[in-house]
């Protein structure tokens, strides 16, 4: 489309102004962090594969694609602001573990910072008196609440079935 426009010699739509250039930074930033989210869950699965913790890996498999669900939001709401979102250049991962409960006790960690930044997502939105991108924030933190505390409830479990030696019923049991 915007070839056609410029070899008609008319010049490009200016930039929607429901997007600003920082809203623009905040949802690029936000795609880089749950891609780097569903890489470190990809990572935790595949060591828990390794280890014989078949059903917790699958899990862990199931999280890391839900993270690049969140992460097409933000592309999502940039391309239908005519912005074209940067794929971004992950830094690695943990790749090796010392055992479980490491897992568990980093994911629950990690969950927390990813919290942190989407209230930052809210209250910059606000800043920005840009209504649609706290909206969008608010769906990130909403699903916050449920990894929340679907990751405190995974660590609890696990420190409980470690203290009564049930460390397989966890394993067969973990969703
Ligand atoms: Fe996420
Ligand atoms: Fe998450």
């Amino acid at each position: 489309m915007s070839f056609e426009l410029k070899s008609k010699n008319i010049t490009s739509p200016k930039r929607n102004v429901l997007l600003s250039q920082k809203a623009e930074e905040l949802l690029n930033f936000r795609i880089e962090q749950e891609e780097y989210s569903s890489w470190l869950y990809l990572a935790m699965s595949n060591w828990l594969n390794n280890e014989g913790y078949v059903n917790i890996s699958n899990a862990y498999k199931k999280y890391s694609d839900e993270e690049r669900v969140h992460a097409q939001w933000s592309r999502d709401y940039l391309l239908a602001m005519g912005i074209t979102p940067v794929t971004p250049t992950l830094k690695q991962p943990k790749n090796n573990y010392q055992n479980l409960g490491e897992i568990l006790r980093l994911t629950y960690e990690h969950e927390n910072l990813v919290t942190t930044q989407c209230n930052t997502l809210c209250s910059e939105s606000l800043k920005l008196n840009d209504l649609l991108l706290f909206n969008l924030g608010q769906k990130y933190l909403s699903e916050q609440i449920e990894e929340i505390e679907r990751t405190r409830t995974n660590l609890d479990r696990y420190i409980i079935a470690e203290k009564e030696g049930n460390l397989f019923t966890f394993e067969q049991s973990f969703e």
